[in-house]
């Protein structure tokens, strides 16, 4: 954190240090400002107070030096944010040409992240260093908004039409991710990191996420799963009640539903549910889960049932 700030966290983009200088001069004038104007206002008060009953205000005249000077020092001064405050706009909207693009997808309530080589990550966006990535992004279902903090970025994130963001982090390590547009129940729960490594790490990281879970027990790899693709985030493996319905103990047993028919918790009523969540609704639940068609393989759906399995053991 060596360029936290008291105000800002630390400056982990390449744009970061320029929206930070035109934040703090804002900050800064203001005050100044404040200070001129609130103490000019108690020493007049004072100065000119009613002295006795007698006295009558005098009638100023126009005075235009006064006039001029109040007049051009801030118009320079607001001209001068402006120009530098467009500067600023026109570099968070150009994207660099070369930059390397990731597909977001938001949805209540988690991100996900695709790779241009294929790989896919959940609330962790894994990124190279030093070198542009552009954000291509889109909800399923409600707002979001995209922000790091540390990057000084912010998007909107829509259903039914694509935003685009830019980013260049300029250090390796972990930063804060956000979602900052309120999306219902599980709103503050939708938070991740963006993962910033070193050229040769990434590229080992992309070797790993395509290979993964390979030569790895189903149970194990749909532990890892569990957590990776955010089934945790509504699903409990201790059998408390969250957005959705414990994993825990449940395989095997007879569930009733929201139309009063029971279902057999068992293979193919998960797979069913991981595909099409809205087919069949458990009693008591919303029908808020998202459908994981295209973005599950077979192997990970098949880990994901053995996962929950092994909950019963
Ligand atoms: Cu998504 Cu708030």
């Amino acid at each position: 954190m060596d360029s936290a700030s008291f105000w800002l966290p630390e400056q982990a983009s390449t744009l970061a240090s320029e929206v930070d200088w035109l934040f703090y001069f804002i900050v800064y004038a203001s005050t100044i400002l404040f200070a001129i104007v609130i103490g000019l206002m108690f020493f007049f008060g004072i100065k000119y107070r009613r002295r006795g009953r007698d006295t009558l205000t005098t009638s100023k005249d126009n005075n235009m030096a006064l006039e001029i000077i109040w007049t051009v020092i801030p118009t320079v001064v607001i001209m001068f944010l402006f120009v530098a405050g467009f500067r600023g706009y026109m570099k968070l909207h150009t994207i660099p040409h070369d930059a390397m693009q990731i597909k977001v997808t938001a949805q209540k309530w988690s991100w996900t992240f695709d790779y241009p080589e294929g790989a896919i990550s959940v609330n962790n966006l894994v990124v190279p260093v030093h070198s542009p990535i552009k954000l291509l992004m889109s909800s399923t279902d409600v707002i979001h908004s995209f922000f790091v903090p540390s990057f000084r970025v912010k998007m909107d994130v829509l259903p039914n039409r694509y935003t685009l963001t830019w980013f260049e982090a300029n250090r390796t390590g972990e930063f804060d991710l956000f979602c900052t547009e309120y999306c219902g129940k599980g709103h503050s729960e939708m938070i991740g990191k963006v993962t910033v490594l070193s050229d040769a790490d990434y590229v080992e990281w992309l070797e790993k996420s395509n290979t993964e879970g390979e030569g790895m027990p189903l149970k194990d790899y749909g532990q890892i799963l569990y957590t990776k693709r955010a089934c945790v985030t509504c699903h409990s493996i201790d059998g408390s009640k969250i957005t959705g319905p414990t994993f825990s103990g449940r395989f095997g047993t007879e569930i009733l539903m929201t139309d009063g028919s029971k279902v057999i918790m068992d293979e193919n009523y998960i797979r069913e549910s991981i595909l099409d969540p809205k087919a069949k609704i458990v009693d008591g639940y919303e029908p808020v889960m998202p459908t994981f068609q295209g973005a599950l393989k077979d192997r990970q759906i098949d880990a994901l049932i053995a996962f929950i399995k092994s909950l019963n053991e």
